[in-house]
């Protein structure tokens, strides 16, 4: 029986700014390695686990305190879990940390005006024209993570860059719980 811990990988940043992309695409790389994992995303969890949630702080707050409580019971059965979640606030992300063994913070930075020029959802004009309220950026903080595990630029390096920069930040820091020494495929 392996009793060893997942690690919970905690991607946050800007809506928009490449978490959930970038999270897949280790989540896929971890597979390759043999690894179970699971991907939590705050727009997906907020469709079920989170539902009827807002986002005032309170709210962000509680959706975080979920996702850290399933994060939990995930890895400590072995499983490696990945966060995207914006997480806006340092102490949130510090009452994560605290909550979970083995958290790896991950911020995925993008500057504002290129979260805003992509767009993806077309959120960030309805923020601008004051249809949504309280978004992160616009009118609501982003408190900037100070000492996070691992930084990946998003407007500066390419998809695969960015996951091979993970994925050897993992090595570096031997957090492979189900690799066996030296039979992982790299
Ligand atoms: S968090 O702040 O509680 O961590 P979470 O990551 O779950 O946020 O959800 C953010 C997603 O909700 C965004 O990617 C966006 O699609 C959507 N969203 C809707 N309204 C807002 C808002 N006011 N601020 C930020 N995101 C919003």
């Amino acid at each position: 029986m392996n009793n060893s811990y997942g690690s919970v990988i905690w991607f946050t940043g800007l809506s928009g700014a490449g978490k959930t992309t970038t999270a897949r695409a280790a989540e896929q790389k971890l597979r390759e390695r043999g690894r179970q994992v699971e991907l939590l995303d705050g727009d997906e969890l907020r469709a079920i686990l989170s539902k009827g949630l807002g986002f005032s702080m309170e709210d962000r707050f509680e959706n975080v305190r979920r996702i850290a409580y399933v994060a939990n019971l995930l890895s400590r059965n072995g499983i490696d879990v990945l966060v995207s979640a914006i997480s806006p606030y340092r102490a949130m992300r510090a009452y994560a940390k605290e909550q979970i063994p083995g958290y790896i913070e991950v911020y995925v930075k993008c500057p504002l005006h290129v979260c805003e020029m992509r767009d993806v959802k077309g959120l960030y004009a309805k923020a601008r024209s004051g249809e949504i309220a309280h978004f992160t950026g616009i009118s609501d903080p982003y408190e900037e993570p100070e000492q996070p595990s691992v930084t990946l630029c998003t407007s500066s390096a390419s998809l695969d860059e960015n996951v091979a920069a993970l994925m050897a930040y993992l090595d570096q820091k031997g957090v492979r719980p189900h690799g066996r020494p030296g039979k992982d495929v790299v």
